[in-house]
């Protein structure tokens, strides 16, 4: 069974060299294929891609986005309770785009500061995520399975449902819902995490960017996740159609009552959007209760029948929290689906410094919490006046990140993705860096300030089980040039060198046989080379780098089949590459990586 894993785990290949070569580097004995990159046909008419970016925004919304991110692979026949490792559906997120690319000339602003409609759609059809179908021919290639009904693309103007204690909540009341349960579109999906029932959720990351709010006082929700009085990223708003569908980029009060504008837009972006890549016509869901900040993924421990599912949740920002969500209602492996993620109980972290920590409430039901809550009335948090308790579950939501400052939460190094070993059930998070920590404000589990490297902390839940309130943390690797130790109880248990220096730990992800999968997106130049993907064995905490990225690019996203003999990773924002691309208009892509003569990818 393929699927076992557990047995060998090895790391038997020659560490690949620091490289600025702006190809794909990977041990000797792999091969590296480009697939599926930005604009590959994939659904609909399957427009062909114009290397030059002619392609309109309806063209765009049948191709692959851009800015490849977060990904998984789900055996076609999963739900049987089978588990192909030739046939599937690779699910994957489109961070974010890069308009020069994506137009013949870059973006167009107008005289007026406009920008053409159609140039707006092709934007926002390039967010979201791509369904594939894919298969593996008699050669051992892969391929997208054309005319598939599983192909979808899900982007920025899918019409999707809020889900949890936010639904129906008068602060997502907008012209398009006005009973606050709808929403258009789904941005910023930086990773992911499939649940335990075989569905994929995609992570809202940096949605505050894409909004404008002017109103004055800016809301606490807005105000406390950088929303500004303008856009920040593509000045969406401006469409000179002034379709609704681009209006509501616009967050500031214009109408009498939220029923007439915008201004609870941004209060549905923030979130984890269930998408079933099984069935075509589902619409995804933002599961609220799951909370609203900046969401890098989420991953699962491994579901247990009978007890609550968990999950964690990392807000990658500087000194933001790590959350744990615990459903209400126990796992039953034949019924569950996503509504488990819709009651539940969300904690957030506190790390001590004696490496002990705890799981704090968000919970307008826990005496604790109410408490902090009460006496924080009329009180600066941070640089939001309190001025109010919280109305209910959903206004706590809402400012999840305010709730966590209220908790006592530990500000961490812009926590990434999380990990959960297989065997030990011990929980990796990569704290990816932090320029603006002071010495003043070094704890033990970020210790370093400033932290330019970052650092990768893990944690065990009391008596192992993930419902637990405390856990003991400790940290696996501080990342650095040359020469950089973990040292624990005076001894160096890692020193890096040429085959395993590395900064800015992004990606984080276990294969079934315990390979510790670590992917960056951080400085490149000397001595780094470009940004990489290393393994690591936890036991031992070897590490060794096994794939270079081209010029410029994160390396992100990263899922094998379940026999390990296919890795697909993604590359996103290279500069010039692939290697067809035309100039000016690089594509992001996932590549394939294989074992010459086949073989688990790693041992
Ligand atoms: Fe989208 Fe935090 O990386
Ligand atoms: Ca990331
Ligand atoms: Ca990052
Ligand atoms: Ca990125």
């Amino acid at each position: 069974n393929g699927d076992s894993g557990g047995q060998s785990l090895s790391l038997g290949f020659e560490p690949v060299a620091p490289t600025d070569a702006n190809q794909i580097t990977v041990p000797a004995g792999y091969t590296a294929t480009v697939f599926l990159p930005w604009g590959t046909p994939v659904t609909g008419a399957y427009p062909d891609f114009d290397l030059q970016a002619n392609n309109t925004g309806e063209q765009q919304e049948q191709q692959v986005g851009m800015h490849h991110d977060g990904m998984h692979y789900y055996p076609i026949d999963v739900n049987e309770g089978g588990n192909s490792s030739t046939e599937g559906l690779l699910v994957f997120n489109h961070e974010y785009i890069d308009a020069d690319a994506a137009h013949p000339n870059g973006p167009t602003t107008l005289g007026n500061g406009d920008r053409p409609a159609d140039e707006v759609r092709k934007e926002i059809a390039a967010h979201g995520v791509t369904v594939a179908h894919i298969r593996r021919d008699s050669n051992g290639q892969w391929e997208l399975v054309h005319g598939s009904a599983y192909n979808r693309r899900i982007t920025g103007a899918t019409p999707m449902e809020l889900q949890g204690p936010v639904r129906g909540d008068d602060k997502v009341v907008t012209r398009y819902s006005n009973d606050g349960t709808a929403t258009r579109g789904t941005l910023n999906n930086c990773s992911m995490g499939p649940t335990p029932w075989n569905t994929y959720l995609a992570a809202e990351e940096n949605w505050h960017g894409y909004f404008a709010c002017r109103d004055e006082p800016m809301p606490k929700e807005y105000k406390r996740a950088g929303v500004m009085a303008e856009s920040r990223r593509y000045k969406w708003e401006l469409a000179d159609s002034r379709a609704d569908a681009y209006v509501r980029f616009d967050a500031t009060s214009t109408g009498a009552s939220a029923t007439d504008d915008y201004r609870n837009e941004a209060n549905t972006f923030g979130y984890m959007v269930e998408i079933d890549p099984f069935d075509p016509e589902s619409v995804p869901q933002k599961r609220t209760a799951l909370g609203k900040f900046g969401h890098e993924g989420v991953i699962f421990a491994p579901a247990v029948e009978g007890q609550p599912v968990v999950c964690y949740s990392g807000d990658d920002s500087r000194f933001e929290y790590i959350y744990k969500f615990v459903s209400a209602q126990p796992y039953r492996a034949a019924t569950a689906d996503g509504s488990l993620l819709d009651t539940g109980t969300l904690y957030v972290a506190r790390f001590n410094d004696d490496g002990s920590g705890e799981w704090l409430p968000l919970s307008m039901d826990d005496a604790g919490f109410v408490q902090k809550m009460t006496d924080a009335v009329g009180t600066m948090v941070g640089d939001i006046q309190f001025d109010a308790a919280f109305e209910d579950q959903a206004d706590l939501l809402l400012n999840t990140r305010l709730a966590a400052d209220i908790a006592g939460a530990t500000p961490m190094d812009r926590p990434e993705w999380g990990a959960v070993d297989p065997q030990t059930g011990e929980v990796y998070f990569t704290l990816t860096n932090n320029d603006n920590r002071t010495e003043a404000q070094e704890d033990a589990a970020n210790p370093n300030g400033p932290n330019p490297d970052g650092h990768i902390i893990r944690w065990m839940e009391a008596n192992g089980d993930h419902t637990a309130t405390t856990f003991d943390w400790d940290i696996f690797v501080f990342a650095g040039d040359s020469g950089t130790q973990t040292v624990v109880e005076g001894d160096a248990v890692v020193e890096l060198d040429q085959s395993n220096l590395f900064n800015s730990p992004d990606g984080l992800w276990f294969d079934s046989d315990r390979r510790l999968w670590i992917q960056t997106d951080g400085r490149w130049g000397e001595p780094w080379g470009n940004n990489m993907m290393l393994a690591a064995n936890p036991d031992t905490r070897e590490i060794k780098r096994f794939l270079v990225g081209p010029t410029n690019c994160e390396v992100t996203g990263v899922v094998t089949t379940p026999d390990r003999t296919s890795m697909f990773v993604g590359i996103q924002h290279p500069v010039a590459w692939p290697e067809d691309s035309a100039e000016g208009h690089p594509r992001s892509s996932v590549v394939v990586v294989t074992r010459d003569g086949g073989g688990v990818i790693g041992a």
